[in-house]
């Protein structure tokens, strides 16, 4: 199953430079699984052709309400009977200025206007330059779209068409991408805030060398993913590892275990629920050496000592607030065999609610693995799929566990 397999989306194009962006965009939907329909005002097809997008949709795109390949000749009503919700990227200045008005003088806006309101969403990506963003008469157009039931999207920063810097950018094809399949997500999680720690930890020798282990936080960047879609607010506690954040996450890079353990003090107050997924060092070295160890062809080795880090889940655990039920804890546990024993005796020595175990030799690294959960009435697996479909069904897993608690 892709992301938006069985959605049909309409694909709005209101004139601005950021259409052409909108080939990309309406690609990755494609790719996504969903079917695309591309509406475009005159304006956008000055920007980009109809048939670059007939092109990418596999479909003929409809610019005119006049448009006769309809039986009926009402392209309005049913372009926009047919749509899980119409996404309008780019939404310009004077294109939600009509929305606002409920102004119907061209399909894009006539359709938008009959839409059923209740069964079709619809979604905006607003991209104009940065003072016409920032203008009193857009603001509070955008306010009032948001108010009559429109979904407005964030903006970009930054360098603009226009030689300007500033907000008013439309957003990049692949977020709007990774919103709009947000959107769809159930909202399991509305009015938490989860905390997530993911990664390996990097435990220092010397200013040049360190100790850490293969982990590569796919899972925890994913379970942050899909907290966030399921409505949580979501801070991202990540050891050194190189992949995105997360659209609307946010995140706290740290280093050792010991970074990990203040960053997680210093957020955990706010959260209701807490899921490790780090992969925590067990040991740092001792005495971290000031300069780089040399060899200097002595033949010496280095003689290394290390003592315990904290086990962040366990404090965390052992808290008030998680021993109050304010605060729902879930653990991770890689294991290389006898995983339903292992994460057995985990959960209990952790003093965990939910202990999810997973094989790490099968899983360090890759897109895909299989999770077993363990809690007081006993396990449940998830069978074997890419991580971001394991987070999702892991999420709702956590949601029906807190309606209970
Ligand atoms: O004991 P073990 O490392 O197998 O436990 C794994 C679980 O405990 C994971 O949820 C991990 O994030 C967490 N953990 C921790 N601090 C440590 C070690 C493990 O939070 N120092």
């Amino acid at each position: 199953m892709s992301d938006l397999s069985n959605k049909h989306i309409v694909l709005g194009l209101s004139g601005g430079i950021a259409c052409y962006k909108a080939a990309e965009l309406c690609r990755a939907l494609v790719k996504a699984g969903a079917s695309v329909q591309v509406v475009m005002t005159e304006a956008a097809a000055q920007f980009i052709t109809p048939v670059t997008l007939q092109a990418l949709s596999n479909r003929a795109v409809y610019v005119s309400q006049w448009d006769a390949r309809e039986p009926n000749n009402m392209a309005h009503i049913n372009l926009s009977r047919e749509a899980d919700a119409i996404l309008v990227a780019p939404a310009s200045a004077d294109f939600m200025a009509k929305l606002l008005h409920g102004r119907a003088d061209d399909l894009l806006s006539l359709m938008c206007l009959a839409r059923p309101i209740d069964s079709v969403p619809l979604i905006l990506a607003p991209a104009m330059n940065r003072e016409m963003w920032l203008h009193p008469a857009t603001q509070r157009n955008m306010a009032q779209l948001k108010a009559d039931g429109a979904h407005v999207l964030d903006v970009g920063q930054g360098e603009q068409a226009c030689g300007e810097t500033g907000d008013g950018r439309m957003l990049e094809p692949e977020e709007i991408l990774q919103d709009l399949v947000a959107f769809f997500q159930t909202k399991v999680l509305a009015g938490q805030h989860v905390l997530v720690t993911a990664g390996p930890t990097y435990e220092a020798m010397d200013p040049v060398r360190g100790i850490t282990n293969l982990s590569s936080g796919k899972m925890g960047f994913s379970i942050a993913r899909a907290a966030r879609e399921a409505g949580a607010e979501v801070t991202l506690v990540a050891g050194p590892v190189h992949l995105p954040t997360p659209r609307g996450v946010q995140r706290v890079d740290v280093r050792s275990a010991l970074d990990m353990q203040a960053a997680v003090a210093a957020h955990v107050d706010a959260a209701s629920v807490f899921v490790a997924t780090a992969a925590v060092a067990d040991w740092r070295v001792a005495e971290v050496a000031g300069q780089k160890i040399k060899k200097e062809g002595s033949g010496q080795l280095p003689q290394l000592s290390f003592v315990e880090n904290p086990d962040i889940l366990a404090g965390v655990a052992q808290s008030a607030r998680a021993k109050s039920g304010a605060l729902y804890c879930v653990g991770f546990a890689a294991e290389s065999h006898d995983l339903l024993q292992h994460a057995t005796t985990k959960r209990e020595r952790k003093g965990v609610p939910l202990l999810v175990g997973n094989i790490g030799p099968a899983t360090f690294g890759l897109d895909d693995n299989a999770l077993l959960l363990v809690d007081a009435q006993g396990a449940k697996e998830l069978p074997h799929a890419n991580k971001l479909t394991l987070a999702r069904q892991l999420v709702a897993e956590i949601a029906k566990r807190l309606k209970v608690a």
